[in-house]
């Protein structure tokens, strides 16, 4: 679309489809416009050199195999034995999940949109960590809610803060929307007994929690704590294959006590029917057997590049930089000493090499702007070792 047509529908609309309000990527292309040699560290996918697309594509060869009645009309709630292997999974990892709880979802990100559009009215109150995943405030302010952000460390979010603010806001949040494991963008994973002190709290006031887990599975230590779908079932669990296969499928899951279930189920049919039937399938077919293996193999190649990561920031950064040493995910959060600005070093370091994501882009209120967010997982150990040594230049520069 031309901007001038753009300009016109957007005169005459709600803000709800204004386009490309609060996205960061105009921003991330202009940078990579400047300097086109410069390495993105803003990403958050498996690179394609880790993506199993022999396995997609023999998993894809026997969906197209069961023939023309894979393309009629399906299963609102997704093929079944994809369902089936998601709840054994989810099992695995302690949540008692029934395979009909389960609606299969375009991403996660429909998820979270599913969840928004059955809860959210306008002006309701959501609570999200801060910093929180960018794209997910984007789908809770389309829906007008107001925002509030609660703090996170590196145990994750801090629950007694939590309290504090449930107990001065005017009305009951509808929802908590957590990513309580490999954070997205911090990398923290919240503790058990935060994990714990959470879902009481929750009990307590009435306050549902939404669980959105897509980097669970990437541990690169010892295991992490148990969601919080295994310690309270009343958690509406949001899955996704982008992370542990690839994000161009766009499968993903919603897991959903029953009551709560019906209404997923209702505004996902009127939204898009179902999903693709074919990509389930082949996910069903390429996932069966070989994913816990894919998962192990993909954790060594993460762990590897988290630890290059790790050592040439201790090898560039100046004094006074501090880091998170993330224990599984994508993500790895960077804050500078006070008085340092990541938004307006982003040219400085995108001209030096490297282009990282600014803090601001995942506050609610775009509040902390001394901190960033590196990926880890999609450069090998040297280039990333070469991008540590741009960045501790560009700190030093300012
Ligand atoms: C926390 C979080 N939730 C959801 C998503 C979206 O996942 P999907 O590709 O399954 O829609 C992402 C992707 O970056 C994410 O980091």
């Amino acid at each position: 679309m031309s901007s001038t047509a753009r300009q016109r529908m957007t005169g005459t609309t709600s803000r709800r489809i204004e386009p490309f309000a609060d996205s960061i990527w105009p921003w991330v292309d202009q940078m990579s416009e400047r300097n086109p040699d410069a390495v993105f560290f803003g990403g958050g996918v498996p690179p394609t050199d880790v993506i199993p697309i022999d396995r997609l594509r023999e998993g894809s060869a026997k969906a197209w195999a069961d023939g023309p009645e894979v393309l009629l009309y399906g299963e609102v709630r997704g093929y079944r034995p994809l369902r089936e292997l998601i709840a054994a999974r989810m099992r695995a990892r302690g949540a008692e999940v029934d395979p009909n709880d389960i609606l299969i979802t375009n991403g996660a990100q429909q998820g979270i949109d599913l969840v928004a559009r059955t809860f959210l009215d306008p002006g309701d109150i959501v609570l999200t960590e801060a910093p929180t995943f960018m794209d997910a405030l984007r789908v809770f302010r389309s829906h007008e809610a107001t925002i509030v952000g609660v703090p996170v460390d590196e145990q994750g979010l801090v629950v007694d803060a939590l309290r504090a603010i449930l107990d001065r806001l005017p009305t009951r949040p509808k929802f908590l929307y957590t990513i309580p494991t490999y954070q997205n963008p911090m990398g923290v994973t919240m503790s058990l007994e935060r994990r714990q002190a959470l879902v009481e709290l929750a009990r307590e006031r009435g306050l549902p929690i939404v669980e959105d887990d897509p980097y669970g599975e990437l541990a690169y230590d010892e295991p992490p704590p148990p969601m919080l779908k295994s310690l309270e079932p009343e958690v509406i669990f949001l899955g996704t294959f982008s992370k542990v296969l690839a994000p161009g499928l766009r499968v993903g899951w919603i897991a959903a006590p029953p009551d709560l279930y019906e209404a997923f189920f209702n505004v996902k049919e009127g939204t898009d029917i179902h999903n693709e039937r074919i990509m389930t399938r082949s996910i069903y077919h390429a996932a069966e057997g070989f994913l816990d293996g894919h998962v192990a193999r993909s954790q060594e190649v993460y762990r590897r590049r988290r630890d290059a990561m790790l050592a040439g920031l201790e090898a560039a950064m100046p004094p006074g930089v501090t880091w998170i040493r993330p224990a599984g995910g994508f993500f790895l959060w960077v804050t500078l000493p006070e008085g340092y600005d990541t938004d307006a070093m982003l040219p400085d370091a995108t001209d030096r090499g490297i282009i990282y994501l600014p803090s601001s882009c995942f506050y609610p209120d775009r509040s902390w702007n001394r901190s960033m967010r590196l990926n880890f997982s999609a450069h090998p150990e040297d280039r990333i070792a070469a991008a540590m040594e741009s960045l501790g230049e560009s700190i030093r520069a300012q």
